[in-house]
């Protein structure tokens, strides 16, 4: 059985008294077992929301980093410093690093094996465009992303991961993706993890949903046999939703 892993991504958001009130207001209500939480923070914050975690259930994760250990690369950061300041997670290939600032597949492959060297554990993000979902193509481009992402990941690492599908047209558009369409791509993903791996380390892998998920619509979501949880963008931003959020996932 999989435990249900709930994380929040707040991307530019908040401001540094807003991060620290928002993660205090998290850890105080969130519920204590039953599901894996985690809030991810702007870079600049994650010291002091580490630090309004201390002791709390609630895990920190960064929302990108770079693949290199240390050197001359500009306004990025690496593993190793994230781990430094008390992170457990790293986001990684989310859609907007994909579609704003042009990753490619095989770079964050790259971030997912340094990554995992720095002692972080991912959750890579897969997801297809609109134009590839209409053109039949969702299964090919998630197979793609994933292959990509998870190139460099043998048998000890791959428990380490999780999976989040998002859908790029469900991500801060307000349409998700219905349960039966992320059903669909969530037990592909678990096949083909069966032949890249094992049935073993499949079925053992978490695949958060993601994409517009709010307090209304993340039950009916989450009791999808293949659907383990979320990866909440807006709803995160508010205590109270990202805890009913929490709670849809018991
Ligand atoms: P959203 O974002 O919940 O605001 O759609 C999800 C995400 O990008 O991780």
């Amino acid at each position: 059985m999989r435990k249900p892993f709930v994380a929040g991504n707040w991307k530019m958001n908040t401001c540094a008294d807003e991060a620290v009130a928002l993660a205090r207001a998290i850890a105080d209500a969130a519920p204590k077992e039953g599901v894996d939480l985690a809030v991810c923070p702007p870079f600049v914050y994650l010291r002091s929301v580490a630090k309004a975690l201390d002791g709390a259930w609630v895990a920190l994760g960064a929302q990108n980093m770079y693949f290199e250990p240390a050197g001359a690369f500009t306004g990025d950061i690496s593993g190793a410093m994230l781990k430094d300041v008390g992170c457990r997670y790293v986001i990684l290939g989310h859609s907007e690093r994909r579609h704003v600032f042009g990753e490619s597949d095989e770079l964050v492959g790259k971030k997912v094996i340094a990554a995992l060297a720095a002692g972080l554990d991912p959750i890579l993000c897969v997801g297809e465009l609109i134009e590839e979902r209409e053109a039949g193509k969702t299964m090919e481009v998630v197979e793609r992303q994933v292959r990509a992402g998870l190139a460099g990941v043998g048998a000890d690492g791959i428990g380490r991961i999780t999976i989040a599908y998002e859908p790029v047209w469900a991500i801060g558009t307000g349409k998700t993706a219905t349960p039966a369409q992320a059903q669909e791509v969530h037990a592909a993903i678990r096949a083909l993890l069966a032949t890249m791996y094992n049935e073993t380390a499949a079925a053992a892998m978490r695949i958060q949903y993601g994409g517009s998920v709010k307090p209304q619509n993340a039950k009916e979501l989450f009791s999808q046999t293949d659907i383990d949880g979320g990866l909440i963008g807006g709803a995160s931003l508010k205590a109270e939703s990202f805890i009913a959020i929490a709670e849809a996932a018991l």
